[in-house]
Parts: C-alpha cells; structure tokens; sequence
C-alpha cells in the first residue's frame, strides 16, 4: 500500500465487532430504530433553512456526486440547492433507553457546521461530522452517561463552501456499539486532547505529516522539522513543519520553516550547525543553522517541468526564519527522483559529507516501457562550504529512499568506530567510511520488525555524544482526526557485538522519565504460576517492562487493550499485530536495561536465559523493544478495547517473572 494513502477508517469494520463479539446481530431486535428516512417526507423532523428539502433524498441530488452506503431506499442530505444552501433537521424528542446511537453519516467534515448533533438538555452533547465523502459509512455515539434523559437529533448544515453538505440515515439506539465509539474532539485542533491523539509521540497540531527531517540540536533546543502538508489530512504541499524541545519528549510546534517556491515543494532532508562559519551565512555571534534539502521540482504548479534538486536555506535565530540561499540549487539534478541529502561534518577530513538518494538507470534491466529500469542507491558528496559538491563516490547496493548514516563505537569502544547506512524501510549495513567511500562488513541487515516504521533520521551531532534516532510511524489510522501521522519515541542507538557480528541496539532515550507519572504494577514472582494475571493497569499510556525466565511454559502474552503480544516458546517468536518476530531467550549482557529504579535495586542484575520485552504504548501506537532492544518493532493501532493489561502464561509456570508497568503523562501539557 502507498504509505500516502492510508486506507480510511472502513465501515466494514463495526459489522465485524458485531460478529466478533457474538452479540450485535442476535440482539438486533433489541435495537430501536429512531429514523430511517424511508417515507415520503422527514417524518416528525423539523427543517429549517432550504438545505433538506421537504423530502429524504433517493440517490444523489442534482450536481451531487454518486451517494452509496445508505440503508434502504432513502436518507437525509443537505445538497438540496448544492452546497451553498444552509439549514437544520431536527428530530421530535426521544428516550435515551439503549446505551449506544448508530447512524449514517456522509458528506463534509467541518466541525460543527456540516455534523449531526445529539442534543440533552438543549446542549450539543455529541457531533460527528462526515470525512468528505458522499458515501455512508457508521458512526456510533456513547450516550450511556445519559440514560433515560431525554434527547434530540439536530443534522446541520451550516457550510456554504466546498463540502458545505451532509449526509445522514438510520440512526438505531442500540446496547451494543455498531462502530468503536465516535471521538472527534470539537474542541480547538491545539487542544491535543482528542481521543485518538497519540500523547506522547509528536504529531502535527493539524494536517498531515510524514518524514522527520533536519533533526538537529542548538542552543539547548532539540529541534524536529517534518515532511508536512499544512493543508489536508493527506500527503501534499511538502513544507517543513518545524517544533522544538528541550528534552525530545516535549514538543512545541512553531511557524513552517521551509515553503514551496518555484523550484519545488519541500521534500526530506537535514540540518547543521556551521560552527565554522564554512558557508558564510553567520550574522551575530552563534553560528547559522543550515538546512539542506530537496526542492522537489513539477509536484506543484509553480515548479512545473523543473527537476529535483538539492539545496539550502540558513537561519541565525535558532531556526524560527529561514533565508534560501540566492546560488540555489547547490546540486543540480543528477539522476531521477534524487532526494533527502542527509548532510554531516566529517572532522577526519574537515569536510562536509552528503549521502544522497539517486534514482540511476540501469541498462542490465529494462522497465515495461522498454526503457532501461531505475535502481536506487546511494551517492556519497562532499564539500568544504556546503555550496560547492563533489562526487565522492557511489555505493552500489539498492536501498529505499532517505539515507541514514551516523557512526557509532562498537560496544562502546571509540576506538572501534563503525558506520550504518540505512535507507527508509530500515535496512542497512554496518561497516567503515574513510570520509569518501562507505565499505560494509555486513549483508544487508533488517531494520525495525513491525509494520509502521520508516523513513528513520538521527541525531548525530549531540553534545552527549548519544545517537538519537526517530521514525515516522508511517500508515497508522487517524478517523475524525485533524491530524494525520505520528513520529515514533526517540530511541538511541548502539552497537553490540554478537556470534553473528556486529547489531544495532535500540532504546528508548531516558527522558522518558520526564512523563513518568505513577508505576502501577512492580512484581517480581518466583515462580510466576501459569495463567492470567489482569496487572489492573488502567491507563492508555504505559511503559511496561517484563523480564522472564520461560522453564517450560508454551507461551507468554502481554494482553494490551484486547491485543496479543505472544511469545511462542517452541519457536522462539513473538507474534505481535499479526507480524513474527524472532526472539529467544538470551543471555544478561544482550541489548540494554532499564535506565530506572525498581523495587529490587536501581542496578538489579538481568537474568541469564530470560526473554525481555519492554512496550512503549500510546493511545495509537505501540513499540516493542525484545531482549533489550536488539530487535525493534513499531506498529500503529486504532484501539478496539478500553485500556487493560494482562500477562498470560500459558503450558507450564515461569519459574521468575518482573514486570513493571509505569503510567505516563500527556506530553501536550507540563
Ligand atoms: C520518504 C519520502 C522522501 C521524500 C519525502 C516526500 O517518505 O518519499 O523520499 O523526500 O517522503 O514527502
């Protein structure tokens, strides 16, 4: 699937709750139908305004696009005289005696002015809007803290510009929800309360996002700028959306940094400190900030017919304005699609490095349009100001798009220095790099095992000398949401040696701290006996940390919000969102440990022949660190069951077990 285009919130889904949860259909007759907009007119609805007409409609309204989705032959829509028209249909008075109000809604998305409210009292209780689409698809509302009261429909239409219409049908008071509740927060999109709004990953206040780019630390502030579309909640307009935070947990988002002008829209790439002032771009007594990065020629009108190129922009005010240099493009295009210059300071060679993405033909193999196919790898640059690039060289393997290449000591040896190239999906290899030419020591190596992780870029040039890297967590499901995309959690990186060669290691930074609210669960049981042990930790923002010795237990499942993390002895895997990955118990000095206090010593030992796993878990997300993080895995989720956490050992008792689960703080307020 292209990661631009998620799949949107499926309606098929609240039919496959039902049958899931056995009941939905047996217990339709339970259900009281409220409207279904079959008659010859609204029934006892009262309209106001023109925009409903004085009839459901029957299929699509004149000038409407083609309407699906809705149930029999009729359903309300506000595109009676198109989308300028405005007005209201309000039902008569009803009981709210069943828990749960299911209905279809389609049309346009603005809060509150093309929605269906449920009001109580004369207050707006609930509203959901439809998502831009003329098709229905089934809302569900929680009105249980309501029951018995006595409550109104009100559908509204009060858009007059594009999408200013609403679609709407059989609403059905239920006990069972046809849909996972509906949460779209009203409220202000800088609220960061919203139910789906990941609480302590970075997402944009508003519209999407992608790539994590010119990740760079200054002045005290890190600094994260994005792959951004300040327009929709889909891929598009590239500009650099730009937040700051002290510590990487607690982000801040200020002004777009970069926006598309005529050589193209802002794609991916990077940010330095010009300590030495190379490119001249210095004005006060702080060096300038540089951003390297790819004008992405013909994907806007502007930039119609031109290439990619590659160029810079330079701030000297802790990156809040940015000047593009007037020399622009520093890099001319140089094969097809070349993008996401990842540019560091080689200090051996006093020299600026860049790896760059460089589509390149290749004549061994023809595309089906009979000309030669493209292969993409990675070209390595250098400069002495950042204006003038040199070919270096050119690494030959194929790799995805946006380069990573950071050094790191090899078990904490800075005399054994290594070098990573990776490319968007993960993959990479280890080797060295003599400041022109990269050799690896390694195959090609597998990245992040799970199902949302890319386009990873890293802080290289901390003060404390860690490695910090950040991926998008690409493809996660956002409906009803202003935003759309989340970055991973920071993790540092490190090397270890291992019988199969050198690995990368990763690690949640420990500014993790920072959100640590409560521990809710610190047990440490010998044995652990077989079954299921409910941890009653409550809460949708967790850091669990488990450690256990499996003696003859068949499996162990960390149960979260009603999904299975489950380890499977006999194959030494844990299956995670329906994705394996390979983890058998190991040996104390593999990966890292904990960073914080438990009960049994802040410096307690691990355990020889256990299996570790510690779960970063997020509203929508969740990332999954085995054996100390030696393997890696990032998955995004809408959830389908109120937060809960079990372990569940299954076959046999394990002779020790820890785990620990630590509640978090929203990282959107101090
Ligand atoms: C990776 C990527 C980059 C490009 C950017 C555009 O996700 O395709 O190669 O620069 O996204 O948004």
């Amino acid at each position: 699937m292209d990661p631009r285009r998620p799949a949107r919130f499926l309606p098929a889904f609240g039919l496959a709750l039902a049958i899931a949860s056995g009941s939905g259909l047996l217990r339709a007759s339970a259900d009281q139908l409220i409207a279904d907009f079959e008659g010859s007119n609204h029934g006892g609805w009262t309209a106001t305004g023109t925009a409903f007409g004085d009839a459901p409609a029957k299929g699509m309204l004149p000038e409407q696009a083609p309407v699906g989705g809705f149930r029999g032959n009729g359903f309300v829509s506000s595109f009676h005289g198109g989308d300028k028209a405005t007005g209201t249909l309000t039902s008569p008075e009803f009981e709210l005696s069943l828990r749960y109000l299911s209905f279809l809604i389609g049309g346009g998305e603005e809060v509150g002015k093309t929605c269906v409210d449920v009001l109580v009292d004369g207050q707006v209780v609930r509203s959901a809007t439809g998502r831009e689409e003329e098709s229905l698809t089934t809302a569900t509302f929680d009105l249980g803290e309501f029951a018995g009261k006595k409550a109104r429909i009100r559908i509204v239409d009060a858009a007059t510009g594009g999408w200013g219409h609403i679609n709407a049908d059989h609403f059905v008071l239920s006990d069972t929800a046809a849909t996972p509740p509906y949460v779209q927060d009203p409220g202000p999109v800088d609220d960061y309360s919203e139910a789906l709004r990941p609480q302590f990953h970075f997402t944009a206040k508003k519209g999407w996002l992608n790539d994590p780019n010119g990740l760079v630390f200054f002045g005290g502030e890190y600094h994260l700028f994005f792959q951004h579309n300040p327009q929709g909640r889909e891929w598009g307009n590239m500009t650099w959306g730009h937040a700051v935070s002290d510590e990487m947990v607690r982000w801040t988002q200020l002004d777009h940094a970069l926006l598309p002008d005529t050589l193209g829209t802002m794609f991916s790439g990077s940010a330095v400190v010009d300590r030495d002032d190379t490119a001249g771009f210095k004005t006060g007594a702080a060096p300038a900030l540089v951003a390297i990065y790819t004008a992405a020629g013909g994907t806007s009108d502007a930039s119609k017919g031109r290439p990619f190129t590659q160029c810079i922009a330079f701030s000297n005010d802790k990156g809040r304005t940015w000047t593009k240099y007037a020399g622009n493009p520093v890099l001319k295009n140089v094969g097809e699609g070349d993008r996401d210059p990842k540019v560091f300071w080689h200090a051996p060679t006093q020299r600026w490095v860049m790896p760059l993405y460089v589509g390149e033909k290749d004549p061994a193999k023809l595309g089906k349009d009979g000309k030669p196919a493209i292969r993409h790898v990675c070209h390595f640059y250098t400069s002495p100001d950042l204006k003038a690039w040199t070919l270096a060289s050119k690494f030959p393997e194929e790799l995805y798009e946006c380069p990573g290449f950071v050094a790191l000591p090899l078990d904490g040896d800075p005399g054994q220095l290594r070098w990573i190239l990776w490319g968007a999906n993960g993959e990479h290899w280890i080797g060295v790099f003599d400041g022109r030419e990269f050799k690896p020591s390694t195959p090609k190596l597998k990245g992040d095992l799970g199902a949302n992780a890319y386009a990873a870029q890293a802080y290289d040039d901390l003060p404390d000398k860690r490695v910090v890297l950040l991926n998008w967590m690409n493809g996660g499901k956002y409906p009803r949401m202003p935003f759309n995309q989340q970055m991973g959690f920071p993790v540092e990186l490190s090397l270890q040696s291992t019988p199969e060669g050198p690995r990368l290691v990763k690690w949640p930074v420990k500014e993790i701290g920072h959100l640590f609210k409560s521990v809710l669960r610190d047990d440490l049981k010998r044995p652990m006996p077989a079954g299921r042990h409910d941890l009653k930790a409550r809460s949708d923002l967790l850091d669990i940390e488990l450690e256990f010795v499996p003696g003859e237990a068949k499996s162990v499942a960390l149960e979260l919000r009603g999904e299975r993390l489950t380890w499977d002895a006999a194959a030494n895997e844990l299956t995670a969102f329906g994705r394996k990955i390979p983890l058998a118990p190991a040996k104390k000095t593999v990966g890292r440990r904990s960073d914080f206090a438990r009960p049994w010593g802040p410096d307690f030992d691990l355990w020889d022949g256990s299996v570790r796993l510690r779960v970063l878990l997020d509203r929508t997300s969740a990332e999954i660190f085995g054996n100390g993080g030696i393997v890696a895995a990032s998955y995004c989720f809408v959830p389908k069951a109120p937060p809960s956490v079990a372990l569940v050992v299954e076959g046999g008792d394990l002779p020790k077990a820890r785990v620990t689960v630590r509640e978090l703080k929203t990282s959107w307020r101090p």
